[in-house]
């Protein structure tokens, strides 16, 4: 790969979560920013000193899935605590917290989880003022703490454990045993602004906007005089980032659309016309049908599946950028490559936190060694929703900016089998008619999305007419989720999973059976494949 610069560069009042169970630490990124004050998540290995290069505002140390007893469990240098940097450990970062400064942790085999009525003792205290004596929290520990380190006031316990929360406001040391960052803890939004804006002094200056203007400036400075393209996909990520890119160096952008045949039925219409409608943004179509399907012809494998799509992804850009030069003699060269990858998707990957690379991403580890271009990735450091806040800054349609999250490597990874035409065309009508149907129903905003999965290789045994048939299933995944790291199923109402079931299995050719997933992730992925 020739180089990947993001074009995101830290704003100045960066705040650390470090990171010591990766569910924890997105979710309280998500909540700091929330707070209007921007935060990046750094893996609990990191070195102290690294971590204070870094010049933080103030750190977090997340709840991880650890007992601080457990040989192995991650330790803490104690120069993070005496490097005047406002610190708030939570769960697993407290009791760390406690231990490394002199408290008793013990391992009272008095389990505590999930919610749990917390006794503020001290409402006046920095991180509980103004919130009631008795709050509902979220715990999920082994370990108690039985006595705070010295200098600091215990301000809150619960019936099983004595010390809940304590502050040392001198050192600016903070810590509560629960979940803040968990809507159960129902003020802990509040208690963890207090620490920003009380404890640490940070003010909450960072919005949507500001990285808007940032990535403006910094993507013209990076692009200079040469020209980008882009992918767009459909999706609201893609969608967002050409739209950004586009406002920082408007005709120097061209957008591709490489029609894969692997869209949903309607998505193609939907680039071609509401996406150039809203941006005027310069868009070349490209049929990389039969390609995508010679390189995929014979595969099963779903890891292998990823790489080929983005491998084909990333030549047939390379093709589209030799014929925008050819076609246009004479212009600065195509150099840069705009991509949509998100924070999670980075996190996922393997590149956030260190921890285990679940899927190949299409659009972060799927990339071919030999890329030839420059990576732009205005939002490498956002959530979803801080993406659709951005898209909506932006201008973009509702029905862009609301989509629910489609995968990049598409329908090809919700063929469980060989990805052909035939199967290709089968899925898109039975996806279509269930997306028909639970708009019809109002479930959009309900469910975060629903991959609809074609069971390629399984057939099975039915009746129809008069006839036996041997069809496939197709699986309707519904789930509801903040942000796809975790999720639950949807409770979608019968009604509606019987109407879709019999207009696929009467609509579509070859189903004869739909089922319905009704598993969380973990342990489950939303997508099958
Ligand atoms: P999983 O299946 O990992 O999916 O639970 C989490 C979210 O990511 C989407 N997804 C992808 N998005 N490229 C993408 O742009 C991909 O390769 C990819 N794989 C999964 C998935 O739809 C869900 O929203």
């Amino acid at each position: 790969m020739s180089s990947a610069p993001t074009a995101a560069s830290a704003a100045p009042d960066t705040v650390l979560v470090v990171d010591f169970g990766a569910q924890y630490a997105q979710l309280i990124a998500r909540r700091v920013r929330e707070a209007r004050v921007y935060s990046e998540i750094v893996p609990g290995t990191t070195p102290v000193d690294e971590i204070l290069a870094k010049n933080p505002a103030a750190i977090i140390l997340s709840g991880g899935p650890s007992s601080v007893y457990e040989p192995g469990a991650p330790t803490m240098d104690p120069a993070l605590f005496e490097a005047g940097v406002p610190v708030f450990g939570m769960c697993y970062g407290f009791q760390l917290m406690a231990q490394t400064l002199g408290g008793q942790v013990d391992n009272t085999g008095a389990r505590e989880y999930g919610r749990t009525q917390l006794h503020v003792s001290r409402s006046g205290s920095t991180l509980y003022e103004g919130t009631p004596d008795e709050q509902p929290v979220w715990m999920s520990h082994g370990d108690a703490c039985s006595a705070a380190p010295e200098g600091f006031e215990v301000t809150a316990s619960t019936d099983v454990v004595p010390v809940a929360a304590f502050e040392n406001d001198e050192k600016k040391l903070y810590g509560v045993q629960y979940h803040p960052e968990v809507m159960h803890s129902t003020f802990g939004q509040q208690i963890l602004e207090h620490f920003l804006y009380r404890g640490a002094g940070i003010r909450p200056t960072w919005t949507t906007g500001n990285v808007i203007d940032e990535q403006v400036a910094s993507i013209r400075e990076m692009v200079g005089n040469k020209r980008a393209i882009c992918g767009l996909s459909g999706g609201v990520d893609s969608a967002v980032a050409a739209a950004l890119v586009q406002k920082a160096i408007g005709k120097q952008l061209t957008c591709v659309y490489v029609d894969h045949g692997l869209m949903r039925k309607g998505e193609t219409e939907q680039v071609e016309k509401d996406f150039v409608a809203a941006t005027g943004v310069e868009l070349k179509v490209v049929d990389a049908e039969e390609r995508f399907l010679n390189a995929l012809k014979g595969v099963s494998d779903p890891e292998e599946k990823r790489k080929i799509i983005g491998r084909e992804f990333i030549r047939v850009f390379e093709q589209a950028q030799a014929e925008i030069v050819a076609e246009a003699p004479g212009d600065q060269p195509v150099e840069f490559l705009v991509q949509g990858t998100l924070y999670p998707d980075v996190v996922e990957s393997g590149g956030g936190t260190g921890t285990a690379n679940i899927k190949s991403h299409h659009n972060v580890g799927g990339l071919p060694e030999d890329l030839e271009f420059k990576l732009i990735e205005p939002l490498r450091q956002l959530f979803k929703d801080e993406v659709r806040m951005v898209g909506q800054e932006l201008g973009l349609p509702e029905e862009i900016v609301q989509r629910q999250p489609f995968p990049g490597p598409g329908l090809g990874i919700r063929i469980v089998g060989e990805v052909t035409k035939e199967r290709l065309d089968l899925l898109r009508e039975a996806d279509a008619i269930a997306r028909e149907e639970l708009t019809a129903a109002g479930q959009d905003s309900q469910i975060w999305q629903c991959p609809v999965v074609l069971l390629a290789d399984v057939r099975s045994v039915g009746v129809q007419g008069d006839g036996r048939t041997y069809g496939h299933p197709i699986v309707l995944r519904p789930v509801s989720s903040e942000d796809a790291m975790t999720a639950d199923w949807s409770r979608l109402p019968y009604e509606v999973l019987e109407k879709i079931s019999t207009r696929i299995t009467n609509e579509v050719r070859d189903v004869n059976r739909v089922v319905l997933d009704v598993t969380s992730k973990p342990p489950g992925t939303i997508e099958w494949e």
